[in-house]
Order: structure tokens, then C-alpha cells, then sequence
């Protein structure tokens, strides 16, 4: 077999770069559809227009299992208003799992709340529900739940230990748009689901989120948490709280209709693009699996992949001569593969959840810090995991998914050549 490419021999993928470009480039009608928005309405008060659309049509995704459904600017407002609209307040305990994007927990830090990190399940990457019990104190309020990288948390245990504790439950659904856990769409288990409709995520607005609920209770506080005027006085349901229509609680956290347009047309394109993506990941985690320094992606039983955010096999030095994950990184992006070490990691290396003092608070300590060390398997799959493109378009993909495994093979026989190379460094 030819040198490693890291060593000056020819890329094992001829197939130029980008590999994998998102978001999907808009069609015509998208782009129309824009342009006249513009002289419509470009700031939208109310619930009208496409900001409308958008939540309806997000209901209808839901199989109207919501009842309620509220755009944001972005996923990190939503998961503000949601812990807000749940009524979390100062020293309230929230447990999260130690692995994700930090923001599914940030905004606590916000109304001075507490996070009770809780190490995640080795092989699905969420929260490990047999750790969630001995955390409980008289001032846990919530549960958050991340389906993280598209893989639905464990519900039935999470659901039954918040019954029994009388708790809360937020599902963070960024990754995982249309995933299911056996047969139930997730975001129609808590009390409140939280979509990102971020650039990357598959129903993407650019900027945006959105917040769901069955109850007008938590819908009338999302609404006025980061909306006023017109949204407020037409949907707030409650006479109290429709007291503050004028003025919400003062932010101002509503999305652009530019963005409600382009969550629509990506919303309508989700069901193909979940079927085409499975196809393409599901085709790569199998060949993958030939490799012994490679743990592909766990899938369980009784669920569905939908969005499947992130594809984060793992990487095994042990089973691959001790060679560092950067260095067999480095020689796979050298033979043309678009890897990366994935930039999340456990939130126990992040000074947010390490420091004692709070910076946004001056005279307020947190509760409780985290140090490395605290949550082995998060940190575990934080120094082994490997980000590769979630390949959505099956007839682009297969042959670049088939140069890949070519690459893949090419660097695991040539294994001598980074044990020179790195000793050479
Ligand atoms: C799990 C999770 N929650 C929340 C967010 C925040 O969403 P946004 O970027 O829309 O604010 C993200 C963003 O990637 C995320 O991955």
C-alpha cells in the first residue's frame, strides 16, 4: 500500500473538498418567498405571518402532541424562557448531564440557580439515569434532559424519577429533530422541549429556537419572558400574567421572520433529509466497524437516530499501537478525510462549571464546582471522540463515504508510519 499522505504519499481521497456543506443552499421559491417579506413585514410583534407558520407547522411535526409552541431567537433564549417559565429561582438545584453543549444549562447561571452535574451513559452519550437519584435534595427543581447528537435519552427512567421526586422535566431537542424513543417523537415527554434552529441543526432558521409545552401556565411565562406587546396581549392566557402584556419581564427574545421562512422551508425538507442521512451514516457506521481502533456510534434498541446531529465514533489508542488521537487525526485529514477532534467536551473543563466565584453575581459563590476528574466517562468520551461530516445527500456521499473507509484502511495498515512519524517529532 502507498506512504501515508502525512509522509508525502498520494491522498487515498480524490474527491475534492468541501465534503460537507451545511446548510443546504435555498431554491428558488425560499429565496422569493424572502425577497417578498421584505417590504410585508420585516419586524413581527404578534404571532402572524411566518412566525405563525413556523409554530404551527412545528405542532403539526409534533404530531400535535403540544399544545403550545413559542419562536426565539436562538435555542440558548428558549432554554432561558424555559427554565424560566418553569419558575427556576435562586439556589434551585438543576440536574444535567456533564457532557453536552454547555448552553443546555448556561442560562441557569442567569436566575441564579445551581447546575448538579451528572456523569453521562458511556455508550449513548445522555445523562446516565442511575445516577440521577442520589443527586436529588429538597431544592432539585428540574430535570434537563439532552438528546445528545440525536440519541434519545433513556425517557421511561428519567420520566418515573420525576413523578416519583415531583420534578420537572426540560428535553433540550437540538440535536435530535424527529428522534424517537420507542415510537414517541422526543419533545413530547417533559413539561417543556426546547428545539435549537441554529445554522447547523438540521430544521435550521440560522438564529432561532422554539419552546413547546402543554401548559398554558409555562406558555404565558415563555412568552412573556422574552416577548411584549402584541405576542403578550393576543396569547397570554392568564389574567395575572396578562397583566404585564405592555412590557413581558423585559427582554426582547422574538425572532426575525427572515429566519421563521428559512425554518419553514428546512422544516419542510426534514423528512427526506432524515431518510437520506440515515442512509449515509448508517452505510458509514458499518464499514467503520472493521476497525479495530474504532467504537462506532451505540444505537438501542427501540429508538430512532432522526436528525442524528453529530456522528462522534470513538477513537482507541490502546487498540491501535498507543498512537495519540491527534496524530491519527492529523494522518487521516491528511489523506483528504474531514475529521476533527470534536470542540465539546465535558463541561467539567469549562470555567463557567470550574469557578468558585460567579462572575456575573459579584457577592455570590457557586454552590458547588467541578473539577476534572469528576465525571470519568463525559471525560472519556470528551479525549476519545472523533467528529466526522453528517453526510446527508446519499449520491454525493457514498462514494466519499467509500474513499473515507479507503483512508481509514490506508492508515491503519501503514500504523508503522506514525509510530516513525511521531517519534520523529
Ligand atoms: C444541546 C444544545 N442545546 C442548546 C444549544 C444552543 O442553541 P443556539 O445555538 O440556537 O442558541 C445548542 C447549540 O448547538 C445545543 O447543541
Amino acid at each position: 500500500m502507498n506512504k501515508l499522505a502525512i509522509n508525502g504519499g498520494p491522498m487515498a481521497v480524490k474527491i475534492s473538498q468541501p465534503h460537507f456543506v451545511w446548510p443546504p443552499k435555498s431554491d428558488k421559491k425560499e429565496k422569493k418567498v424572502l425577497g417578498l417579506q421584505r417590504d410585508k413585514d420585516i419586524s413581527i410583534k404578534g404571532s402572524s405571518g411566518p412566525i405563525l407558520e413556523l409554530e404551527q407547522k412545528f405542532k403539526k411535526f409534533l404530531k400535535n402532541k403540544v399544545k403550545y409552541a413559542i419562536t426565539f431567537n436562538s435555542g440558548t433564549s428558549a432554554l432561558l424562557a424555559a427554565y424560566f417559565a418553569l419558575g427556576v429561582d435562586e439556589d434551585d438545584e438543576i440536574i444535567a448531564p456533564a457532557f453536552t453543549y454547555h448552553a443546555a444549562i448556561s442560562p441557569i447561571f442567569i436566575l441564579k440557580a445551581n447546575p448538579i452535574l451528572i456523569d453521562v451513559d458511556i455508550k449513548t452519550w445522555c445523562i446516565d439515569p442511575n445516577l440521577i437519584e442520589k443527586n436529588i435534595t429538597n431544592k432539585t427543581k428540574v430535570i434537563t434532559v439532552v438528546h445528545q447528537w440525536g440519541h434519545p435519552a433513556d425517557m421511561d427512567k428519567i420520566m418515573s424519577i420525576a413523578k416519583k421526586y415531583k420534578l420537572k422535566v426540560i428535553e433540550d431537542c437540538s440535536h435530535a429533530h424527529g428522534s424517537k424513543y420507542k415510537g414517541k417523537l422526543v419533545g413530547t415527554f417533559g413539561d417543556i422541549a426546547i428545539f435549537s434552529l441554529q445554522a447547523n441543526k438540521i430544521v435550521f432558521a440560522g438564529e432561532g429556537g422554539i419552546l413547546v409545552t402543554n401548559s398554558s401556565e409555562y406558555n404565558d411565562r415563555a412568552i412573556l419572558l422574552g416577548h411584549y406587546r402584541d405576542r403578550a396581549k393576543n396569547d397570554v392566557i392568564n389574567d395575572f400574567y396578562q397583566q404585564f402584556w405592555f412590557t413581558g419581564y423585559g427582554l426582547k427574545l422574538r425572532m426575525s421572520p427572515y429566519n421563521a421562512i428559512t425554518a419553514i422551508y428546512s422544516l419542510c425538507a426534514l423528512k427526506k433529509r432524515l431518510i437520506s442521512r440515515k442512509k449515509c451514516l448508517n452505510y458509514f457506521l458499518k464499514k467503520l466497524k472493521q476497525f479495530p481502533e474504532i467504537t462506532v456510534p451505540y444505537i438501542s434498541k427501540n429508538i430512532d437516530m432522526g436528525a442524528w446531529y453529530g456522528f462522534k465514533p470513538l477513537y482507541n489508542p490502546e487498540k491501535f499501537h498507543n498512537i495519540p488521537r491527534e496524530k491519527y487525526v492529523e494522518a487521516l485529514k491528511a489523506e483528504g478525510v474531514e475529521i476533527k477532534i470534536p470542540q465539546s467536551d465535558s463541561l467539567s473543563t469549562l470555567p463557567l462549571y470550574t469557578l468558585q466565584e460567579n462572575k456575573m453575581f459579584k457577592n455570590r459563590k457557586n454552590e458547588k464546582t467541578y473539577r476534572i476528574g469528576d465525571f470519568p466517562n463525559a471525560e472519556y468520551l470528551g479525549n476519545r471522540g472523533l467528529s466526522l461530516p453528517t453526510f446527508t445527500d446519499w449520491k454525493k456521499s457514498k462514494n466519499i463515504i467509500n474513499q473515507y473507509i479507503d483512508a481509514f484502511k490506508k492508515v491503519n495498515n501503514n500504523f508503522n508510519e506514525l509510530l516513525n512519524n511521531s517519534t520523529k517529532k
